[in-house]
C-alpha cells in the first residue's frame, strides 16, 4: 500500500489532541502514588472507568495505602471488590501487597520491569504504572490501544494472535514519544482515544487526531478492523436426506444454480419438523412406508459442517407422478458417470451393495 501512516507525527498529535480534549480529572489522575495508580490500573483491566469510579473510593478509603492493604484479610477485600467482577484481580491485588511489603521493603517498585514480576500485573499495565507514577518510557498494548493501531497502520489479522501482537508491540515502542516526560500525557492518550473516539462500535472519525494519516479509514475498514478472531469450529447444520429406491433407480434432486451444490444432483432433504414417514406418504404417495436409517456422515464446506442423516425409502412401485419438478430418477448403474456432489456419492457408494440387492 502507498498509503504510508507518519511514525513522527504520531505521539505528537496524540499528546497536542489529549491536552485539548482528553480527561483530566479522573480520581487517579494528578497522583504520582504508585499504590493509587496500581489499584486504578487493576480496576480498569477489564472494567469501564464509570464502574470503576465509586469502587476506587470506596477501596482508598478502607486501604488508603499498601501496609493497610497488606494488612488487610483477604475476606475484606474481596468483599470491597463484590461487584467488580474478575476476582482473581482483587487476589491478586492482596497478594501483590504482601509481596511488595516482604521484597521490596514496603516501596513500590519503580520500574515496569520489577512490576510485571508481581501478582497481576502484565506487561501493559507495567508500562502504565511506571509511565504514570514515575515517567518511565514503556509502551502500553491494553485492547484500546491494539485497536488504535490496528486502525490507524492498517494491520491485518486477530491482535490476540500471537505473530499479530508482537507486531503490535514492537509497533507501540517506535511510536513511543522522544521525551521520557511525554510518556504519561502519551499513554493517557492513548486510553483516551480509545475510549471515546477510536471506539469499537461507530468510531468519531471526524473528531480523531489521527483521521488524516488512518489507513482503516482512507480504505473504509474501519469496521473490519481489528480483525476478529478466527472461528475455531465452523457452525454445524444437520439435516436428513432421502435415498428412495424403486427397482434399481434412486430419487434425486436436481439443485438450484445459486446456493451449496448448485446445478448437481444430490438427494432429497427432508425438511426440520417432520416425521420421514410422514414426509414419504406426502411426497411419494404411499401409504405403507419402509424407513431405514443409514450410517451418518459428515461433510465439512468452508464456512460451516453438514452433518447428514440418510434415510433409505423403499418404494413397492414407481409414483404415477413426482411432486417435485426439481426430482428425477437417476438408474443406480449411472450413479458413477452422474453429477453427484461428493458426499451424496459417499452415500450412494456406501450403500451400493445394499442397494443393488
Ligand atoms: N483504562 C486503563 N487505565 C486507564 C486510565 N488510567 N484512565 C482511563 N482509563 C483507563
Amino acid at each position: 500500500m502507498s498509503f504510508s501512516p507518519s511514525l513522527s507525527g504520531f505521539s505528537t498529535r496524540l499528546i497536542a489532541w489529549q491536552r485539548a480534549y482528553g480527561r483530566h480529572a479522573l480520581p487517579w489522575q494528578g497522583t504520582r502514588d504508585p499504590y493509587r495508580i496500581w489499584l486504578s490500573e487493576i480496576m480498569l483491566q477489564q472494567t469501564q472507568v464509570a464502574t470503576v469510579i465509586p469502587y476506587y473510593a470506596r477501596f482508598l478509603e478502607r486501604f488508603p495505602n499498601l501496609k493497610a492493604l497488606a494488612g488487610a484479610k483477604v475476606e475484606d477485600v474481596m468483599a470491597l471488590w463484590s461487584g467488580l467482577g474478575y476476582y482473581a484481580r482483587a487476589r491478586n491485588l492482596h497478594r501483590a501487597a504482601h509481596r511488595v511489603m516482604e521484597g521490596h521493603g514496603g516501596q513500590f517498585p519503580s520500574t515496569a520491569a520489577a512490576l510485571a514480576e508481581l501478582p497481576g500485573i502484565g506487561r501493559s499495565t507495567a508500562a502504565a504504572i511506571a509511565a504514570f507514577a514515575s515517567n518511565e518510557r514503556a509502551a502500553i498494548l491494553d485492547g484500546n490501544v491494539k485497536r488504535v493501531l490496528c486502525r490507524a497502520f492498517g494491520i491485518e489479522g486477530f491482535p490476540g494472535e500471537r505473530a499479530v501482537e508482537e507486531r503490535l508491540w514492537a509497533l507501540a515502542e517506535t511510536l513511543l514519544p522522544e521525551k521520557t516526560e511525554d510518556t504519561g500525557i502519551y499513554i493517557q492518550a492513548q486510553m483516551d482515544l480509545g475510549a471515546t473516539v477510536c471506539t469499537r462500535v461507530r468510531p468519531v472519525c471526524e473528531a480523531c487526531p489521527l483521521a488524516s494519516q488512518c489507513v482503516a479509514r482512507a480504505t473504509g475498514r474501519t469496521t473490519e478492523l481489528p480483525a476478529a478472531r478466527a472461528r475455531k469450529t465452523p457452525p454445524r447444520r444437520a439435516t436428513r436426506m432421502a435415498v428412495v429406491i424403486q427397482g434399481n433407480n434412486v430419487l434425486l434432486e436436481r439443485r438450484p444454480g445459486a446456493g451449496i451444490w448448485g446445478g448437481l444432483l444430490a438427494l432429497p432433504e427432508i425438511p426440520e419438523g417432520i416425521q420421514v414417514k410422514t414426509w414419504a406418504m406426502r411426497n411419494l404417495g404411499i401409504v405403507q412406508v419402509d424407513a431405514q436409517a443409514l450410517p451418518p456422515l459428515v461433510h465439512a464446506f468452508t464456512h460451516f459442517t453438514l452433518e447428514i442423516a440418510p434415510w433409505r425409502i423403499d418404494l413397492p412401485s414407481a409414483p404415477r407422478m413426482l411432486s417435485e419438478p426439481a426430482w428425477q430418477w437417476l438408474a443406480l448403474g449411472q450413479i458413477g458417470s452422474a453429477a453427484l456432489p461428493t458426499p451424496v456419492r459417499g452415500i450412494l457408494d456406501t450403500c451400493r451393495t445394499q442397494l443393488l440387492r
